[in-house]
This record gives C-alpha cells, sequence and structure tokens, in this order.
C-alpha cells in the first residue's frame, strides 16, 4: 500500500457559529431564523481534516485560545487524526466565524480571527522545519502572510510543494507568491486579484510560469498550465444546501490526490467530486465526507 503523504496546513482553526434562514436579515431589520449550529471550523482546519479523512497524515500549524472553544478544537484535531502539536496555546480567544446561511445555500460569513493572529513566523518556520517526510505545505488568508510566507520558505528549502488558497481575498505580498507553487482562487478571489472575471483569456494569462487552479462552484474548476493551457474539471450536479467550506474541501482533497502521486488533473477531479458531497450538508466540516464514505467513492 502506498505510504500516505505527510501535510502540513499553516492556518486558523475557529468555532463556527451558524444561523440559518430562509431569508437573510437586511440593515435594520430583524427576522426568525429556523436553525443553530456550533460547529468546528476556520480554513486552515477544515483543509487540514479533510486532507486527513482523505488519508493524509496531517500536521495542523497555528493558534488556539485557552478557552472552550479552544479545548473543543483541541479534540477534535484527535478525534480527526490531526496531529496539533505545533498548535499554539494563545492567551488571545479561539477565532469565531458567524455564519448565515440562506434557502439557497449561500453564506455570508464575519470572522474575529482572535488567536489565529497570535502565532509568529518563527513558530511556523520551525515547525515546517521539524515536520518529518513532508510532501505539501498549504496555506490561506485567515492568518497573517508573513507567516504563511515564512512556512512555505522552509517548504520550499526542504523540497516541499506549497499551496495557497488566497481565501478571503487580501492583497498577496510578492514574499508569499514567489514561495507559492500551487495558487487556488475560486472565482471571486481570481477576479479581485486579476481585476477581471475568469475567461479563456484571463485564466490563460494567469500566473504564467507557475501551476493554478480556480475553482467554479457548480461548474466545476479550470486547471492553468504554466504554459497557460486550460483543462476543463466538470463536477457532479447537485443540490446545495450549504456551501461553506467546499472550498476547503477542495483544497483539502486536491492536496491529498497529489500528494498520492495522482496528476494534477485527476487530483483536480478527485476534489471536484469530494466538494460536491460537502455542499448537500449542512457546516464545514460537518459536510465532508467519512474516510469509509470516500473509500466506497469509485
Ligand atoms: O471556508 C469556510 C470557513 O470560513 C468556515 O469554516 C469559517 O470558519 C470561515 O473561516
Amino acid at each position: 500500500m502506498a505510504k500516505a503523504p505527510v501535510i502540513a496546513v499553516v492556518g486558523s482553526s475557529s468555532m463556527d457559529l451558524t444561523c440559518y434562514a430562509e431569508v437573510l436579515p437586511q440593515a435594520g431589520q430583524t427576522l426568525y431564523g429556523n436553525l443553530f449550529t456550533t460547529g468546528f471550523g476556520g480554513k486552515g482546519a477544515n483543509q487540514a481534516v479533510m486532507a486527513a479523512l482523505a488519508g493524509a497524515n496531517v500536521y495542523m500549524v497555528g493558534s488556539i485560545g485557552n478557552d472552550l472553544f479552544g479545548t473543543s478544537l483541541q479534540e477534535n484535531f484527535k478525534n480527526q487524526n490531526v496531529n496539533s502539536e505545533y498548535v499554539k496555546i494563545s492567551s488571545l480567544p479561539t477565532g469565531v466565524a458567524h455564519i448565515w446561511v440562506d434557502s439557497q445555500g449561500q453564506n455570508r460569513i464575519l470572522i474575529v480571527p482572535g488567536a489565529n493572529h497570535d502565532f509568529d513566523e518563527n513558530h511556523a518556520a520551525q515547525a515546517i522545519k521539524l515536520i518529518p517526510d513532508l510532501a505539501i505545505v498549504i496555506g490561506q488568508c485567515e492568518v497573517p502572510q508573513s507567516v504563511t510566507a515564512a512556512a512555505f520558505a522552509v517548504a520550499k528549502e526542504r523540497g516541499a510543494l506549497t499551496i495557497l488558497n488566497p481565501a478571503p481575498y487580501q492583497e498577496l505580498s510578492s514574499d508569499l507568491l514567489a514561495v507559492t507553487d500551487w495558487l487556488i482562487p475560486n472565482e471571486i478571489e481570481f477576479e479581485e486579484f486579476v481585476g477581471s472575471a475568469p475567461t479563456a483569456l484571463t485564466l490563460a494569462q494567469f500566473r504564467n510560469g507557475n501551476q493554478s487552479i480556480v475553482t467554479l462552484g457548480d461548474k466545476g474548476a479550470v486547471l492553468v498550465s504554466p504554459q497557460g493551457d486550460l483543462t476543463n474539471i466538470s463536477t457532479n450536479k447537485v443540490q446545495a444546501i450549504d456551501t461553506t467550506g467546499a472550498g476547503d474541501c477542495f483544497i483539502g482533497s486536491f492536496s491529498y490526490a497529489l500528494g498520492s502521486g495522482s496528476d494534477p488533473e485527476n487530483a483536480a477531479q478527485f476534489a471536484c467530486r469530494i466538494a460536491s458531497i460537502s455542499v448537500t450538508r449542512k457546516g464545514a466540516q460537518s459536510s465532508y465526507p467519512s474516510a469509509a464514505e470516500i473509500s466506497t467513492l469509485s
């Protein structure tokens, strides 16, 4: 049996506080919702848990608070087989995300980073230096970019691949881009990065010389080769009830497949398949297929 790829995620861990409602309120309006849930989230933790469910050997590098949410997140890492020895315990509160989901499954999210912004370049770089047999390091934009850049720089020195999901979008530093192998935005992040929507032309000109994927929600994804060749990846048509964490699901499963030796096209197909399952269920991590379920997919 092939050895599980070792993946480190440098990123956020948060508690998701989610309200579901038919219609979301406008400013100054009060409406009834129909369900409230607390769930495990944070883009980094979601990607880590998804990669572990798919079969990777995963290390989380980040920071959580010394509070009830932090204790639950630690417990969750243990239950999901994610190594949390490089998750710092901060004096700041654990990060939270306030999420509203409407009847179309679309969400609006407000994040309060708390402890997610309380770990530094040295902590991340040291962790990446020490993790044995490292194949891939994943980052996003819910922790300071300088921390991700420091981790990626060490990863590159070690010969590991780096994958950046620029979410939530912010202008990316040249330091971070210089050490990013794969850039994987969604279509909104692509538009913010490039200044225009994804079309055959804008996609073909995206980061020439580098590998990228642009995820397109229910339209699948497009793989952009270093030469600007485009490969469309289709996805199953499903009835979406909650898209929270679907992008993270894609990143975690893509990274696992790539680290296991799949070519990028097959890895992206696998990731689209898993992400299309996640949108049919509520929540972020709670919507991801289990390891047993993944093993039944042909
Ligand atoms: O990508 C989804 C995640 O974004 C949620 O789990 C929430 O924590 C926010 O960070």
